[in-house]
């Protein structure tokens, strides 16, 4: 058989999943057998050596099984930052309803240190951490419609696994990223964005006149808040650690920014609303802060408890809630983005505020992916303040 004839033969079965090639010589001829891994199909094609060789080389080149090892992040043990390792994991290519996405940036968030404690459980051991970024579609699996190969997308919640230089994302859980946004910038706020527009527009509704308290004003959550509460006509109270910290919130919008390790935070919020009390506290620090903001609230004002970087808060019983009739929350990104539109609304909410300049974001720190470890250590020990972004 003339090679020019076996080679688009050759061409269409390569292209077939897990093809094999095995070789058997005669004297003056090569016996080839190829197959598919489930032995559906097979051909023999018996070759002079000279037309073998010739062959052989292509196909061992097209035949070249794509292996899809990237770099990731993998945890083994709960623990501290160290139980972070940097590895090469195999990760496959998409199934349906799928993507196969290649990271540009990753955001850092508070979460993946709950889930490197063990605070939060992850739903098997080892797992990669992460919960959001953004980039490039580089596969889409068996007809998934929607979505191509170059588009630029991000995600946040939903499936864990972001600290990679590639991941499989279920297809429902991304949204594109419109091209006016730098990559970097929009992976530095999908979560914590999305996090700031339900806690303000849906979870407890900001409007002007409202007072609002925001715990740890300058953090990634926090920096976010302000400018997004301050723009919608609230009076914006912020407590932080640092003079630092301090002088970012004001220019976040903060009208009054409290020092809460040197200031007790609830006399100086009494002060400042004349003893009326805010409407609403967003209180993301926890153990530390909760017993306190509930006692900066008005009468019939809400509670947002919705993390816990210093630790988790002691149980609140319901007969606290009875003298000022307070309304108390736990809310969570993930129960505010359930649906594709809410998905959808929610991050395109944040993507025009980027746009019309109501959110200045703020990536303050960058590392490359391989020192995540690093990261956790600066954002745990209070070091960071803003949004954190991995590169892979
Ligand atoms: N419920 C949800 O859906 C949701 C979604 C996103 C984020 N969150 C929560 O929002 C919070 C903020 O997340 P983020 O990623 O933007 O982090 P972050 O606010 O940038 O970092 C945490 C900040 O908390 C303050 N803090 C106070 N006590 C602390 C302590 N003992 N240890 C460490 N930090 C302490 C620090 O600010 P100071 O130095 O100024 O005190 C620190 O910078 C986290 O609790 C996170 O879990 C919840």
């Amino acid at each position: 058989m003339e090679l020019s004839r076996v080679s688009p033969l050759l061409s269409r079965l390569v292209a077939a999943p897990r093809l094999l090639l095995r070789r058997r010589f005669t004297q003056n001829s090569t016996l080839f057998l190829l197959h598919n891994s489930n032995n559906k199909s097979k051909v023999i094609l018996l070759l002079k050596h000279k037309q073998s060789k010739a062959l052989a080389t292509k196909a061992a080149a097209e035949t070249r099984t794509p292996t899809n090892m990237v770099k990731v992040i993998r945890v083994y043990e709960h623990g501290g930052p160290e139980v972070l390792k940097w590895e090469d994991v195999e990760i496959g290519e998409p199934g349906e309803g799928e993507i196969r996405v290649r990271n540009k940036a990753i955001g850092l968030n508070f979460i993946d240190v709950y889930y490197r404690k063990g605070v939060y459980k992850p739903a098997e051991m080892p797992f990669t951490p992460g919960m959001e970024a953004v980039g490039e579609v580089v596969a889409v699996g068996p007809g998934l419609t929607g979505r191509t190969v170059g588009d630029i997308v991000a995600y946040a919640g939903g499936a864990m696994g972001s600290y990679a230089e590639e991941q499989i994302l279920p297809a429902n859980k991304v949204v594109p990223v419109p091209p006016s946004i730098d990559p970097v910038i929009a992976a530095s706020i999908m979560l914590k964005g999305m996090t700031a527009q339900f806690l303000l527009r849906r979870c407890f509704k900001v409007e002007p006149g409202h007072t609002v308290l925001i715990q740890a004003a300058a953090g990634g959550v926090g920096s976010l808040l302000c400018q997004w509460a301050n723009a919608l006509g609230a009076t914006v109270i912020g407590t932080v650690s640092t003079k630092e910290k301090a002088a970012q919130a004001k220019d976040d919008g903060c009208h009054h920014v409290i020092l809460y390790k040197e200031e007790d935070f609830v006399a100086r919020v009494n002060e400042i609303t004349s003893g009326n009390g805010v409407d609403v506290v967003y209180d993301s620090v926890g153990k530390d802060t909760l017993q306190g903001s509930l006692a900066c609230l008005k009468l019939r004002g809400y509670m947002v408890s919705f993390g816990q970087s210093s630790g988790t808060p002691d149980p609140v019983p319901l007969s606290a809630l009875a003298p000022k009739s307070l309304f108390l929350t736990r809310p969570s990104l993930m129960q505010y983005t359930v649906t594709r539109d809410e998905l959808l609304e929610t991050a395109g909410e944040v993507f025009t505020s980027i746009a019309s300049g109501i959110l200045k974001v703020r990536v303050n720190h960058t590392y490359p992916l391989s020192r995540a470890a690093q990261s956790h250590t600066d954002l745990e020990s209070r070091k960071t303040s803003g949004s954190v972004v991995l590169i892979p």
